[in-house]
């Protein structure tokens, strides 16, 4: 974990948020190369599970929508984690991550669900162990805490204005419905995705960019007719396209990925059934991507609140009713967060992100050998016009070669090309992989055509 970090946070991938202040806690910065890499991520998820397929299509929404929508969703009364505090420092924790800390590696846990402990059960455990929390001190009995962020609209003051940052992008989806089927030509089953920041009120502190406050959300929404589609197959077909794009888009080794489903007592108040693609992350396995059978509930409950008639009509048969729904709901932040952890290698003395070929910041970097020499100077400048035509491509013309190689490796560049005294005499660079570091000559004619292989 602290290689990561350090290695984020030295190249320019993730800056701990607001620092001149002292930080602030769950809270984070992407740098020049963290928002690159995040665009590639996004941008990846988008073409893969909306451009190239004809049953997906995506959408855009507010992150502040009418307060009524969250009372439908559910969400407020039972978005809440269950939190104690020290009675000392009044720290806040979450009661499931205190006792999950507390047995972890005890034999005689071995077998303990805390995901199925009530709130209740919890006080009891941390009571009958003598829980205390990091500072030693004891803890009080837990309580909720409500997850969504509360916000004041307008100037005036007053309950009427309290409205919430989303808590999750898929609302938008069941809020504007009704606008896609008047407005396009979908027809069942199809899906709507889209990507957009959320925000929650979390209070694990420490994991980094697993769980932060503000994050973005990368989810989807598959409608379908319950009697015309089995649930359980199209949830299955999803399962298979996530794992895909896991193992395949963004080349995640399957042995750090595992499904896991959540119980009766674990899985949200809208949800049939749910699994989690967890990922081994530094601190253990931890979901990475979910996905829910949803049925009907958030349609209809957005139908009873506002009144408004979102059934579909099946243009055949005309038969009306409210489509149900499978959602596979990602986080772009931990797609990003594991893409690190598991790009990264420290071999033959370097230390390399082996990311693949598209979603690496930087897919080539330009050298002139030698930066006082003007003829050097304009073939590198021309070269580098040429290639950042196609791929983003950096320019480094200081220090010795092996410094700039270093420096490409550590953020991932697949390609270093280099142009020196014999490009001037014959129009040929010197290639160098990042994954073998072999080096080669080619011409610049075939430059582009050599580079675009991916790795
Ligand atoms: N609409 C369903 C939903 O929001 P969720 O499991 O609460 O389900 C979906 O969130 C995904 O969003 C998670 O799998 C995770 O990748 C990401 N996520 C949730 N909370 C997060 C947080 N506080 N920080 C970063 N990512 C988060």
């Amino acid at each position: 974990m602290d290689t990561i970090v350090s290695l984020a946070k030295r190249r320019g991938f993730i800056y701990p948020s607001s620092e001149l202040y002292g930080g602030l806690a769950n809270a984070y910065d992407y740098g020049p190369l963290g928002s690159e890499l995040l665009r590639n991520i996004r941008n990846a998820w988008w073409k893969e599970l909306i451009h190239k397929r004809r049953d997906m299509i995506g959408l855009d929404s507010s992150i502040i929508v009418h307060p009524q929508t969250w009372v439908a969703s559910g969400h407020v009364g039972s978005f809440s984690d269950p939190v104690v505090e020290d009675t000392v420092t009044q720290k806040r924790y979450r009661a499931d991550h205190v006792i999950e800390a507390f047995i972890s590696g005890k034999d005689e846990f071995a077998d303990m669900a805390v995901e199925n402990l009530t709130i209740e059960e919890m006080g009891t455990f941390i009571k009958k162990y003598d829980i205390h929390s990091e500072a030693g001190n004891s803890l009080s009995t837990p309580k909720t805490f409500d997850l969504l962020m509360e916000t004041k609209l307008g100037s005036i003051s007053g309950e009427k204005n309290t409205a919430y940052m989303r808590g999750e992008t898929a609302q938008g989806i069941f809020l504007n419905f009704k606008n896609i089927l008047d407005t396009t030509r979908v027809k069942l089953p199809f899906g709507v995705g889209q990507i957009g920041k959320s925000f929650r009120n979390e209070v694990t502190l420490g994991q980094y960019i697993f769980r932060t406050f503000e994050f973005e959300q990368a989810e989807i929404e598959y409608f379908f007719d319950p009697e015309q589609s089995d649930w359980k197959e199209l949830f299955k077909a999803w399962q298979d396209t996530m794992w895909n794009f896991v193992t395949k888009t963004l080349g995640i080794n399957v042995s750090n990925l595992r499904w896991r489903e959540h119980t009766d007592k674990e899985r949200s108040h809208y949800s049939k059934q749910t699994y989690d693609l967890d990922y081994h992350f530094p601190f253990g396995w931890k979901e990475l991507w979910g996905i829910a059978y949803r049925t009907d509930y958030d349609l209809k409950q957005h139908m009873k609140h506002s009144g408004v008639d979102l059934q579909y009509i099946d243009p055949y048969t005309q038969k009306k009713f409210i489509p149900h729904v499978i959602e596979p709901a990602v986080g772009i932040n931990r797609l990003l967060f594991m893409v690190l952890c598991d790009s990264y290698i420290e071999e033959e003395g370097r230390t390399v992100l082996k990311l693949p070929y598209h979603i690496a910041p930087y897919k080539r970097a330009v050298f002139p050998l030698v930066s006082n020499k003007p003829d050097i100077m304009k073939k590198a400048q021309e070269v580098f016009d040429m290639l950042s035509e196609d791929e983003h491509t950096y320019w480094d013309d200081r220090g010795n070669i092996g410094k700039r190689y270093k420096y490409q490796d550590e953020i991932g560049t697949p390609y270093c090309v280099t142009i020196d005294y014999q490009t001037l005499e014959d129009d040929s660079v010197t290639v160098r992989e990042r994954d073998t570091m072999k080096q080669e000559r080619v011409s610049i004619a075939d430059l582009n055509k050599r580079l675009s292989s991916s790795l």
